[in-house]
C-alpha cells in the first residue's frame, strides 16, 4: 500500500441493502458527483467522495433516489462495484480511468449487431450464461408456463437466446412448438415469435394459452399446424409483414425416447436414426432460407441409447445441421432432473447402470450455429 492512502478503507465490502435491488436514481446527481470525484486531485479526496457518495446511496431519503428529471436505472450490485474499484484504485490517473468508465456506461448505449445488451454495462447482466455447463436447478414457472407438457424445455432455454441472440421486436422461428415455451418466452421478452406443431390438439391448447398470457410488448406469438418439413415459412412471416427471421430454435424429439403422435411426419416416429437425421436436415434446409445471414439457430437435443449402446443422437443432428450451411458456434451441456420418475426406478437404474457398465443420461445439449 502506498504511503498517502489511508490504512482502513472508508468504506466495507458488505452491502447493508438488498444486493439484487435494482436502484432508481436521479442522473443528473449521479453523474455531479462523478464530476466530483474526477476533479478530486488526490486519491484520499476520492475516497473521501466516495465515502459520502455510497452513504447516500445506503440512505433512500438522500437527493439520489429521488429522480427530478431523467431517472437513471442501474443493478446495484453493477454500481456499488464500479465505486468500490475506484476507491480500491492506487494511483490517481488509474481511479480517474475508472470514474470515466462509470460515467461512460451510465451515459452511453453501446450494442452489437445481435441484440441489446448494452456493453457498456455489461456487468450488470448477472443473469446471461456465457459458460458452456449449464446446470438448472430449478423451472420457471412464471408467465404462464406449465410443466405439463411431457418433453418440453425449460423456458430458460428460449429465454438465454433470444436475450443473446436478438433485439426487441425481432422475429424467432421456432419448428417444434409443442406447449410454446418459446412462444411465451417470446411475449414477455417482446420478441416476435412463430412456430409450427405437428398435432392440432397440442396447438390449440398452444394457441389457448398464448391468448391467456399477457402481452406487454404487443407482438406476435403464433402456433400453426403443420409439418416443418414443409411450411411455408416465408408465407408465416409474411403476414405479419415481416420478410425474415433473426433466430431459429429447434427442439425436435429425440427420436424415439418420446413418442409424441401415431403421425408418420412426427419425427418420433422415423423407422430408424438415419430417417430421423435425414428429416431433421430437411426442416433445417426449410427454415434456413428465411434466417439472415450471419445469425443464429440452436439446437436442443439429447442423446440415446439403442441395443446396448450410446448413440451419440445429438452430435449427428449437429452435424445435420451444419451440412445446411451452418458454422458451429457453441456446444453447451445442461443438466436435468427427471422429477417425474418414481424413486424405486431411479434405484433400478442406477443398478442396471452398475451391472452394464453404463451412465445414465443426466444431460442433453444445447448447439449454437450461426448461418454462413
Ligand atoms: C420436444 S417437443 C418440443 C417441445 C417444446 N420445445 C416445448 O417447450 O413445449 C417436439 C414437438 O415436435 C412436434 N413434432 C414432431 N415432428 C414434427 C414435424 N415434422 N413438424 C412439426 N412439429 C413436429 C411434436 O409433436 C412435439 O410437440
Amino acid at each position: 500500500m502506498s504511503a498517502n492512502l489511508p490504512e482502513q478503507p472508508l468504506w466495507t465490502d458488505e452491502d447493508p441493502v438488498d444486493a439484487a435491488d435494482l436502484l432508481r436514481l436521479d442522473l443528473a446527481a449521479v453523474l455531479a458527483c462523478l464530476d466530483e470525484l474526477g476533479a478530486a486531485a488526490s486519491v484520499t479526496l476520492i475516497r473521501q467522495h466516495l465515502a459520502e457518495l455510497l452513504g447516500a446511496l445506503a440512505d433512500p431519503a438522500s437527493q439520489l433516489h429521488q429522480p427530478v428529471a431523467a431517472p437513471l436505472e442501474v443493478g446495484r450490485n453493477y454500481l456499488i462495484g464500479e465505486l468500490h474499484q475506484i476507491g480500491a484504485a492506487h494511483t490517481l490517473e488509474r481511479a480517474r480511468y475508472y470514474v470515466a468508465r462509470l460515467h461512460k456506461s451510465l451515459t452511453m448505449v453501446r450494442t452489437s449487431a445481435i441484440n441489446d445488451l448494452n456493453l457498456n454495462r455489461w456487468k450488470e447482466y448477472d443473469d446471461i450464461l456465457t459458460d458452456s455447463l449449464w446446470v438448472e436447478t430449478r423451472r420457471d414457472r412464471s408467465g404462464g408456463h406449465t410443466a405439463g407438457y411431457w418433453g418440453n424445455f425449460i423456458p430458460q432455454i428460449p429465454s438465454q437466446m433470444m436475450r443473446r441472440y436478438t433485439k426487441p421486436g425481432e422475429w424467432v422461428l421456432d419448428t417444434f412448438a409443442g406447449s410454446g415455451t418459446t412462444m411465451l418466452e417470446g411475449l414477455r421478452l417482446g420478441r416476435n415469435t412463430l412456430g409450427v406443431e405437428l398435432q392440432p390438439g397440442v396447438a390449440a391448447t398452444t394457441c389457448a394459452r398464448i391468448a391467456a398470457a399477457a402481452n406487454p410488448h404487443a407482438v406476435a406469438g403464433q402456433v400453426v399446424v403443420g409439418d416443418s418439413r414443409t411450411a411455408d415459412w416465408g408465407a408465416l412471416l409474411d403476414a405479419h409483414g415481416a420478410r425474415s427471421a433473426q433466430l431459429v430454435l429447434m427442439h425436435p424429439p429425440y427420436h424415439d425416447i418420446i413418442k409424441f403422435s401415431d403421425d408418420q411426419r412426427d419425427l418420433s416416429n422415423a423407422a430408424s436414426v438415419e430417417e430421423f437425421l435425414e428429416m431433421l436436415g430437411q426442416i433445417a434446409a426449410n427454415v434456413a432460407p428465411l434466417l439472415d445471414r450471419g445469425r443464429y439457430l440452436a439446437l436442443v437435443i439429447g442423446d440415446k441409447y439403442a441395443g446396448g449402446e450410446w448413440l451419440p443422437l445429438g452430435f449427428w443432428a449437429m452435424g445435420a445441421i451444419q451440412e445446411r450451411g451452418f458454422t458451429l458456434k457453441s456446444i453447451v451441456v445442461k443438466n436435468f432432473e427427471d422429477t417425474t420418475g418414481k424413486r424405486s426406478q431411479k434405484e433400478l437404474w442406477r443398478y442396471r447402470a452398475l451391472v452394464g457398465g453404463f451412465y445414465i443420461f443426466k444431460h442433453e445439449y444445447i448447439f449454437v450455429l450461426q448461418k454462413r
